[in-house]
């Protein structure tokens, strides 16, 4: 039986990483800041196979969020976490407190990087900060956990982006694992922010993927700006839900796309009521059999 660890200092986990890399073995990581769904668990699955010992952090981390209600709200039980986790062969959990993480002064200012652009659109344009707040952790928690592989899901379709730019730019030896969107029966792209829809907000966040998917139907004879219009229009008819931005960029520059030749993503973020849900979908099926983005 998986004799699961579960550890909140930065010095434990060191130790522990220590003895599994005198060992040999690989080490498959997923960074997560926990309130764990299905779409995680297919990650940590995965990690587990792929590798000998799969480490899952969870920590809310402070430096990514912009609007202080949003970082209290965030869902959080370790105790559902860590018995879900064991029961997928996780081997370690990194659970650390944002003490054990930042220095005092890491919590008040910001983490300078050079994105080479990506961070200038969609999410970045509407969450000033936010990317530097995910590169500053996820460098933390690499160097702290040394994986050989790290696996992250494709909702986060900007944030996957920027973490492959991060390992090129700072040379960290990690394999991204790129993993697909994992969906609920009804289409809703599987968050942590859904457990704070009612039932009735859940049902009307389903419209969402719907919108999306109809939406391919329309490629390539409406043009992206066209299609668009369409998208927002669409969702924003549905009483209680607001679109904060659609965009239809190239996948691997993240700019505007020019023509439907690029490998195309749309990315979205609608609030529905107050919560904020993104999800996203390739309209490019040659991208589609592209899982790696190179930059
Ligand atoms: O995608 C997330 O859950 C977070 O942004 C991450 C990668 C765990 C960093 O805090």
């Amino acid at each position: 039986m998986n004799s699961m660890k579960l550890v909140n200092l930065k010095s434990s986990l060191e130790a522990e990483i220590q003895n599994i890399k005198s060992a040999g073995k690989t080490i498959g990581f997923v960074p997560t800041m926990g309130a764990l769904h299905d779409g995680h668990l297919a990650l940590v699955s995965k990690a587990v196979k792929e590798n000998d010992i799969c480490v899952v952090s969870i920590f809310v981390n402070p430096t990514q969020f912009n609007n202080a209600s949003d970082l209290e709200k965030y869902p959080r039980d370790l105790s559902r976490d860590a018995a879900l986790l064991e029961s997928k062969g996780c081997n370690i959990i990194f659970a650390p407190t944002p003490e054990e993480i930042y220095a005092e002064n890491e919590l008040n200012s910001s983490f300078e990087f050079d994105f080479g652009g990506l961070n200038k659109v969609m999410e970045g344009k509407f969450r000033p900060g936010h990317f530097n707040g995910v590169v500053q952790i996820v460098s933390k928690l690499f160097s702290l956990v040394q994986p050989d592989k790290a696996y992250f899901g494709e909702k986060d379709f900007q944030q996957l982006a920027i973490i492959h730019h991060m390992v090129n730019t700072l040379n960290f030896g990690v394999e991204i694992v790129d993993c697909p969107i994992i969906r609920e029966p009804s289409g809703l792209a599987m968050s942590s922010r859904n457990e704070r829809l009612t039932a009735e907000q859940r049902k009307k966040a389903t419209e969402i993927s719907k919108v999306l998917f109809e939406s391919r139907n329309f490629v390539p004879n409406l043009s992206p700006a066209k299609l668009i219009h369409w998208v927002i229009t669409k969702i924003n008819e549905i009483d209680g839900l607001d679109v904060e931005y659609f965009e239809i960029v190239n996948s691997k520059t993240l700019q505007t796309l020019q023509s439907w030749n690029e490998p195309s993503v749309g990315c979205i973020a609608v609030f529905c009521a107050e919560v904020r849900l993104i999800d996203n979908i390739r309209y490019n099926t040659v991208d589609n059999l592209e899982l790696t983005i190179d930059n």
